[in-house]
């Protein structure tokens, strides 16, 4: 790999109290921020990170993440009480004026904390059993427990809120109604069901721009929309059916598809372990629903899964590294050589979007720069199977990024280079949980 001169070359340990360092700054009581200024609240799949890195120094700090996130999960005397387990992607504890849109754009002032009002990768299973595993000492395997006593019956309701609200039908597919909610923001497989979207008219100011430079965020096409996608859920009285019924957005997105598949079949295990078995059961059926459903969104172009628009049926035929998900989500096409092939093609690991396909930008969000956390979770696919050197190549190549580079939200797969947000608490925490050894 070629590495410029010009990088600063961190000892792993002292790096290692850097991230610590980098958690600690961001916490803010029981919750961690993303980074400062740039994401200045809770946001759900940021936490499911954070709690790993937490967990290799402060143990009762990482169970906390989750019981503070789960403080805004709506009930069912909220909004309507058709959304009972719905998780939001932010949680507002505290106000700040940092960020837009914030606690007062969303329509949720009756909630105490108040929310957005769509969701995120649900990935927090995955996270605790995980976080089980790691626990390896009596009393550290028995704080778990106690946590998990808490924790599943929860995560329990957030699964039947995917399953019941985005997949009444039970087609095995779960609906997203939001490029946010997929966390993969302006991925270049948003552009065509986007289009439909119309761009709100109403002013806002945006904050973003203020804290990372324009070129590395979302144009203002886009978040014309999302504003538009967002008022509309508010329009809509957050009524799932309806929700589901008339947005103008409705995607079948490959990540949020493949991150549930996984949770459920790690929930699933979560249960056996409380003997929880009649939800157990539950899960293994809708699990071996959507096992069969994914066939219908593979790409023979790409050699992968992508997603499809929910509206018109048709395939949104790019490469992201949400589709190289596959074998993390167990599904039965696994993506060891597609991912082999991806990392012929860049020296910094694995991108977003990949290199040279259509919508691919170096440095703009989501459409081509390398997310560590998802590089984990890829690798983590791989961990232990026939392809376990896959995951150790993936692995080395992030390592030696982060290394070289610190903690930023991502970074460019062409240069190397640093990008959006520094001093990034699921950066800072990938490394530690995955890269440094814990
Ligand atoms: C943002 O504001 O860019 C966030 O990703 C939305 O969750």
């Amino acid at each position: 790999m070629f590495i410029p001169k010009e990088f600063t070359v961190y000892a792993s340990e002292e790096l290692a109290e850097k991230a610590r360092q980098t958690l600690k700054d961001n916490d803010r009581g029981g919750y961690t921020l993303p980074t400062d200024g740039l994401y200045p609240f809770q946001w759900n799949w940021d936490a499911g990170i954070s709690a790993l890195g937490w967990l290799t120094f402060d143990p009762p700090r990482a169970w906390q993440e989750f019981h503070t996130l789960f403080k805004g999960m709506w009930g069912t005397a909220d909004a309507g009480g058709a959304n009972d387990g719905f998780l939001a992607h932010i949680i507002f504890h505290k106000d700040s004026d940092s960020y837009f849109p914030g606690p007062d754009q969303w329509g949720t002032e009756a909630l105490s904390p108040r929310t957005s009002s769509i969701s995120q990768p649900p990935l927090h299973a995955t996270m605790l059993r995980w976080m089980l595993e790691a626990s390896r000492s009596p009393e550290a395997r028995q704080l778990a427990m106690e946590h998990l006593r808490v924790l599943v019956p929860q995560l329990l309701r957030h699964h039947a809120w995917w399953y019941r609200c985005r997949d009444p039908q039970g087609s095995g597919l779960v609906v997203n109604i939001h490029p946010w909610e997929t966390g993969m923001d302006n991925s270049p497989a948003w552009d065509v069901p986007l289009r439909k979207v119309p761009e709100t008219t109403r002013p806002y100011v945006r904050q973003d721009t203020r804290h990372v430079d324009a070129s590395m965020r979302p144009p203002k096409a886009f978040y014309d929309r999302v504003v538009y996608l967002m008022d509309f859920n508010q329009q809509a009285g957050f009524d799932p059916d309806r929700i589901l019924r008339d947005c103008p957005y409705r995607v079948h997105d490959i990540g949020i598809i493949s991150i549930l598949q996984r949770a459920s079949q790690d929930l699933a295990a979560l249960c056996d372990l409380l003997d929880l078995s009649d939800p157990a059961q539950q899960l293994r059926r809708q699990v071996a629903r959507t096992q069969a459903a994914v066939e219908g969104l593979w790409s023979q172009r790409w050699q992968q899964y992508v997603s499809r628009d929910a509206i018109t049926g048709e395939l949104l035929d790019h490469p992201t590294s949400a589709g190289l998900l596959a074998s993390y989500a167990g599904f039965s096409r696994g993506s060891a050589d597609t991912t082999r092939q991806w990392l012929t093609e860049t020296a910094y690991g694995l991108p977003s979007t990949r290199v040279n396909s259509p919508g691919f930008e170096a440095r703009r969000y989501w459409r081509g720069p390398v997310w560590q956390h998802i590089n984990m979770l890829i690798a983590k696919g791989f961990e232990g199977g026939p392809d376990d050197a896959l995951a150790g190549q993936i692995q080395q190549s992030s390592r030696e990024l982060l290394q070289r580079q610190g903690f930023h939200e991502y970074f460019d797969p062409l240069t190397g280079d640093g990008l959006g947000g520094a001093h990034f608490s699921w950066t800072a925490a990938t490394y530690l949980f995955w890269l440094h050894g814990g």
